[in-house]
């Protein structure tokens, strides 16, 4: 077994080789003169794990070509991220699927896939291969743990409250959700539901931060009831549009994230989870 990855993915592909004991294999990635992406790997060895966080159209792409440059090999796709996982719903008539049309893609070529923490795994059905998701709640439950203090652990909503429990469980952190009410049309109220925040250090855990409005609410709110510090912890940290930058103008003391997505702070890895699912 080798493992191969996209540019998206090279820390995280190098990561698991290690934790697998197994060799990654070369890609040399490069451009036509119109844009197209090229790329050519190096040798297989017949069982190939292909990692590739789909971050864009362009992360899309070369992955699909990283699996199609795999054709003679038996393949397992772990995809640390991927978009398109939220518009799992039509709307309006004449709408796509979206989550199911990158699934079916991605299901060409390979013969089973792994995802971390998709938004909602009943969506694993769309992938025409068996297809299984992992969670890294434990690995953010003890990077907490490793730090100082005993925060309270919320989670943004009641859907996210399992994903806080398991990562406060590891700490042995209270937990609690946030409580939203809608006051007006463009006010809105939010608490924590039962427990108070007045001297307590708050850590707001969720799988995806993207333009960090929810976070950025919740912050304000939750430091004017006399929280002391608040924090963030979260699996895909896209970041869209100066989120990061929001998040420290909104008070939020520290933001960090896994390396599904790989950014300056990923401070937790995916690898050890995703090497224990595929041995
Ligand atoms: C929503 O269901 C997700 O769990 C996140 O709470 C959401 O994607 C965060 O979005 P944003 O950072 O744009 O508020």
């Amino acid at each position: 077994m080798k493992v191969v990855c996209t540019q998206a993915s090279q820390v995280l592909g190098a990561r698991l080789a290690g934790r697998l004991g197994v060799e990654t294999i070369d890609v040399k990635f490069s451009r036509f003169p119109d844009g197209e992406i090229s790329l050519a790997r190096g040798e297989t060895d017949g069982e190939t794990v292909i990692v590739g966080a789909v971050t864009d159209a362009n992360a899309l792409v070369e992955l699909l070509l990283l699996v199609d440059a795999c054709d003679e090999s038996t393949n397992t796709l772990v995809l640390p991220y991927m978009a398109y996982a939220r518009q799992d719903k039509r709307f309006h008539p004449g709408e796509p699927l979206s989550v199911r049309a990158v699934a079916r893609a991605l299901s060409t070529g390979v013969d089973r896939v792994l995802t971390v923490n998709l938004h909602d795994p009943s969506t694993l059905t769309h992938f025409r291969v068996p297809a299984a998701n992992v969670s890294i709640a434990p690995e953010i439950g003890r990077y907490l743990a490793d730090g100082d203090g005993d925060p309270l652990v919320l989670s943004p909503d009641d859907g996210a409250m399992r994903f806080a429990a398991e990562v406060a469980a590891v700490g042995g952190f209270a937990t609690d959700y946030l409580d939203k009410t809608r006051l007006s049309g463009d006010r809105v109220e939010i608490r924590p539901k039962s427990l108070p925040v007045d001297g307590r250090e708050v850590v707001i855990v969720d799988d995806i931060i993207s333009t960090g409005g929810t976070l950025a609410a919740a912050a304000r709110m939750l430091l004017d009831q006399g929280a002391t510090k608040v924090r963030s912890a979260c699996v895909h940290g896209v970041f869209a549009g100066g989120a990061l930058l929001h998040l420290s103008a909104a008070g939020v003391g520290e933001v960090v994230c896994s390396d599904t997505i790989e950014r300056a702070n990923s401070c937790i890895t995916a690898a050890d989870r995703i090497a224990a699912a595929l041995e």
